[in-house]
């Protein structure tokens, strides 16, 4: 039983069509990685999932229920969380206030989950009281992914994980997905451009294109795959 299962799904935004006919699914503990070109619906389909974006057409199973029908809130108290591409983050609002809004669904825990986060990016503790939107794109990123962590989720969900920040930050990012997948035993599902990272932290990926998906495979095999190095990897 895969933890996620999208199948056939289509969606958009007024009368244009997006996503057409996307089947993707999640293993438990998978870290799955989904890159393609810019504007071929990658953010379209994980606000799907998040429930923020109505399907037109096809089916999601989460641990083997239908939950395209749940609200976006349902959806994180079943486990799925999504930081978001551009992080939406309280830039007024201090790192902890952040950390404490992702917690809502999650009253009894909230103080563990925030000791948590902590352990898994201990600047954000050194800046608990700072604003926001005073924090470095590194720490922004990582207050994005932490807030998501807050409700205790599943599958975790990142969009555009790398964008613009630093390779040494991208570095201790991927270092510290690893840990969380091992400390929470949750899955991950990410977005990333940067198609080299993203077969490097994923085990199995999937390329999107105008809103289809033209290839998939383990990670493995697509980083040697040729029309993959000659397209993505520029080799
Ligand atoms: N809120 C919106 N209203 C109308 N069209 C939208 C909206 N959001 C995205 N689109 C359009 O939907 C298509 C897919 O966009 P989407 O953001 O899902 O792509 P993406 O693969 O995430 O791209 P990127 O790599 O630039 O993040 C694009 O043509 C985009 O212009
Ligand atoms: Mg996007």
């Amino acid at each position: 039983m895969n933890l996620l299962e999208a199948r056939e799904i289509s969606a958009g935004y007024g009368d244009v069509e997006v996503l057409r006919g996307i089947t993707l699914s999640v293993g438990q503990g998978e870290i799955v990685a989904i890159f393609g070109s810019n504007g071929s619906g990658k953010s379209t389909f994980l606000k799907v999932l998040a429930g923020t974006l109505r399907q037109w057409g096809g089916t999601v199973h989460f641990k083997d229920k239908r939950i395209d029908d749940l609200p976006p809130e349902k959806r994180v108290e079943i486990g799925i969380a999504l930081a978001s591409e551009g992080r939406r983050l309280f830039l007024g609002m201090s790192v902890e206030e952040n950390l404490l809004l992702g917690g809502w669904c999650r009253k009894e825990a909230v103080k563990e989950r925030v000791d948590k986060v902590y352990s898994y990016f201990p600047e954000l503790e050194q800046k608990r009281k700072s604003l926001a939107g005073d924090l470095s794109g590194g720490q922004q990123q990582m207050l994005s992914i932490g807030r998501a962590l807050m409700s205790g989720p599943v599958l975790l969900m990142i969009d555009e994980l790398s964008l613009g920040l630093a390779p040494a930050v991208v570095e201790r990012l991927s270092e510290i997905l690893l840990r969380i997948r091992e400390e929470e035993d949750l899955s991950i599902l990410v977005v990333e451009q940067e198609v080299s990272l993203a077969l490097e932290i994923s085990d199995r990926a999937y390329v999107f294109d105008l809103g289809e998906i033209v290839d998939e495979g383990t990670s493995r095999e697509l980083i040697s795959r040729d029309s993959i190095r000659r397209t993505y990897l520029s080799l």
